[in-house]
């Protein structure tokens, strides 16, 4: 017989194929319409039993991610046990409350600060490995509850695919489209951007652009809308349409905080990309290839182009954080 230890749990990054954002709300918080979309870059997070809680982070990045209890992973794991011991938790009776500290391993290929949402994967995958680990005691729909209280994307890692994400991002609806799958080349930046210095920085050029005196939800619209285009782009499969409506309210926020991107996404397009944005709120920049072939030759003049740090061919939508099964 053998004895299982730990639990792996693979989960991919996100990008953002419309990213609308609203006025900023009374928790700090934008309200948000936005269609995430998991690509083929993965992170793998391993659960296992241990005196007390604690996490190693290897791989891409790493030195930049918090290994105290800021960790995001860590963070999901004290929610899990939190909802786990909660009364509506939907559990099964059969099955008792695990040992008392969890081991998280990240092993991390997703950049970190880079618009990819690489901690909000890590923490939906440690969320997937310990329900895993403890017996499977939370029901899906009780694990995206879990999920959207650790942040706003986390919950989109544990569903993955192609959904409409509302609110601040966590209130997703799966969007119906047919089986396609795109295409895409990611550009990685030689640098970082916070995601709250992006989200602010988009406050105050809407603000200076409305007059500069009303406030920080000044020029912001009323509440976003969902593109009609990109969902009918979707509906239709065709990636010289998606790449068409691709939008990023984000994005000039993001480009005035880091102008070297403005060349990364003008070389993608001069290369022949059907479309170009950045990546939430960067400074990663993606772009839509016609096929796997044309991915390719976009990658490399991309990276012969030495407009970015270093590339990467993907596709999407791919399935959400999902358990890896034991090798025999
Ligand atoms: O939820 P999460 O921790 O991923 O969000 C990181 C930061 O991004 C927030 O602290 C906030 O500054 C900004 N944010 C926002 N509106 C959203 C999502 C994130 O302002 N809908």
């Amino acid at each position: 017989m053998t004895i299982v230890t730990g639990v792996t749990v693979r989960v991919p990054a996100k990008i953002n194929l419309q990213l609308a954002v609203g006025p900023p709300r009374a928790d700090g918080y934008h309200s948000l319409v936005t269609v995430f979309h998991a690509v083929s870059l993965f992170d793998e997070v391993i659960a296992e039993p241990a005196g007390r809680d604690g996490v190693t982070v290897t791989g891409e990045g790493a030195a930049r991610v918090p290994a105290g209890p800021d960790n995001l992973a860590l963070r999901a794991v004290a929610a899990l046990r939190k909802a786990v011991a909660g009364p509506a938790a939907g559990r099964k009776a059969s099955t008792r409350v695990g040992p008392a500290g969890v081991h998280i391993t990240i092993a991390k290929r997703i950049p970190v600060a880079a618009g990819l949402a690489g901690g909000s994967a890590d923490a939906a995958a440690a969320l997937v490995a310990c329900n895993e680990l403890w017996g499977g005691r939370l029901s899906q729909p009780h694990l995206l509850e879990a999920a959207a209280r650790v942040g706003s994307d986390v919950a989109f890692a544990l569903l993955g695919g192609t959904a409409v994400g509302r609110g601040r991002g966590e209130r997703l609806t799966p969007a119906l489209a047919p089986a396609t799958q795109y295409h895409w080349v990611l550009a990685f930046a030689d640098g970082h951007l916070s995601t709250p210095g992006v989200y602010a920085a988009l406050d105050r050029r809407r603000a200076a652009a409305a007059g500069g005196t009303g406030g920080p939800a000044q020029g912001a619209p009323a509440e976003p809308d969902l593109d009609a285009a990109l969902m009918s782009a979707l509906r239709s499969g065709e990636a010289r349409l998606v790449g068409q409506a691709l939008s990023n309210d984000l994005q000039p926020a993001a480009l005035s905080l880091f102008p070297a991107l403005r060349k990364t996404l003008a070389a993608g397009l001069e290369l022949g990309a059907l479309g170009a944005l950045v990546a939430g709120s960067g400074p990663t920049c993606v772009f839509l290839a016609a096929s796997a072939d044309r991915a390719l030759d976009l990658a490399v003049s991309l990276s012969g182009a030495g407009v970015c740090r270093s590339v990467a061919r993907v596709t999407g939508p791919v399935a959400g954080a999902a358990v890896v099964p034991p090798s025999k």
